[in-house]
């Protein structure tokens, strides 16, 4: 039963954030009174057997809005990119994990679970490595997976071991410098280099792009296949799910991929969703209420289907996603820019309750 409360505590929040937050978004209405206290999404997730989280920044975590709906609602962190090696591998000598081991000992003096993301990513990349040689490339990528796995050794439930290695048109795989200087080989090698570096961690592949029946889900397919096939220590594929309220992936679809990856004895997880409404015709409550539509029935196939046992959103609140950035306002979050519950909130945590 959601709990209505208007407290002292939204009303200061409601005051704060009327001073400072990005102005870009259109500010939704709220339909149901604004409160900050509705029930734990992370209590419904559990109900249903599965982990939910958010994608975080160090930057907010001394922010008590943005952490009082992150402690509330999310027991599964990633962090959204302060543990990827553009970040930790700013120069050839240093490693600097700070900011990843703020957001890793803000997750652990919570009790939350961590992903690790992401080891290999030609999105993060930092500078000094594209101007290195064949070689030269090989030892950078062995020492940069060996040594942050085993930074956070026993710290991460799972990490996100390669992002995005598939070509968008599903014609192959993408021509990154880690394929262009390393090989095809260079993804099963980062899997092995990660499972030595730490045992316990479970293994991810992540893609977008992938998540209902697309000539690019074949093809992740196909590449999972193979590296089962080969035994190279893989667990499970992550399912970005960034999508547009305007023509989501069909539920069906995302069932049946789920559904083939899990028949190769894989997890799957919803790893990094958001829902624009940019696209959506009509008001923005209009607009609301098909990304509530569209938020539920997508985690509704993820609890449907046994194996997929984590849904993270790719980010707290409004207030800080990378769309903006990317597409331009939106409004893709759970939460609003004041951080209240928008009716998205309300479709997933209907589709734990399964209702
Ligand atoms: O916070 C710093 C700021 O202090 C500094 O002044 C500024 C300029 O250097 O950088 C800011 O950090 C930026 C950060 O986003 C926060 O805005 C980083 O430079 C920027 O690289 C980072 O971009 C992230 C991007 O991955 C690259 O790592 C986005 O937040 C993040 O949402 C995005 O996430 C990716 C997933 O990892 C993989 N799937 C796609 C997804 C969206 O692109």
């Amino acid at each position: 039963m959601v709990r209505a409360r208007l407290s002292l505590f939204c009303a200061v929040v409601l005051l704060a954030a009327s001073c400072d937050h990005k102005s870009a978004a259109v500010t939704s209405p709220t339909p149901s009174p604004p409160s900050t206290d509705v029930d734990p999404l992370k209590d419904a997730a559990a109900m249903s057997g599965r982990l939910v989280g958010a994608a975080v920044q160090s930057a907010f975590l001394g922010d008590p809005r943005y952490t009082h709906v992150f402690d509330r609602h999310f027991n599964y962190v990633t962090a959204e990119y302060e543990m990827k090696w553009a970040t930790t591998g700013r120069s050839p000598d240093v490693e600097d994990f700070g900011a990843g081991d703020a957001i890793a000992g803000y997750a652990e003096s919570r009790g939350m679970r961590i992903k690790g993301h992401a080891l290999i990513w030609h999105g993060s990349v930092p500078s000094w490595v594209n101007a290195l040689s064949a070689s030269e490339l090989r030892s950078a990528f062995e020492n940069h997976i060996r040594s942050t796995a085993a930074h956070y050794r026993g710290r991460v439930l799972a990490w996100d071991v390669v992002n995005e290695a598939v070509a968008d048109d599903g014609s192959g795989l993408r021509d990154t410098v880690f394929r262009q200087k390393l090989g095809d080989q260079y993804i099963a090698n980062a899997f092995r280099l990660a499972r030595e570096a730490d045992p316990q961690a479970l293994l991810f592949y992540n893609d977008y792009g992938g998540e209902g029946l697309t000539a690019k889900s074949d093809r992740i397919y196909d590449l999972v296949r193979d590296l089962v096939a080969q035994g190279v220590p893989i667990d499970g594929v992550g399912l970005q799910m960034h999508v547009s309220a305007a023509n989501p992936p069909p539920d069906a679809g995302i069932a049946a991929n789920m559904r083939r990856l899990a028949d190769l004895g894989l997890r799957v997880n919803i790893s990094e969703m958001d829902v624009r409404v940019r696209d959506v015709p009509g008001t923005l409550q209009a607009r609301l209420d098909v990304q509530r539509s569209v938020y539920r029935s997508i985690v509704a196939v993820c609890v449907a289907e046994p194996r997929c046992d984590a849904v993270t959103f790719w980010g707290v609140s409004d207030a800080h996603s990378w769309i903006y950035t990317q597409y331009g306002p939106d409004n893709p979050l759970l939460f609003d820019e004041q951080y209240l519950a928008k009716p998205a909130f309300y479709g997933v945590m209907d589709a734990f309750r399964r209702r």
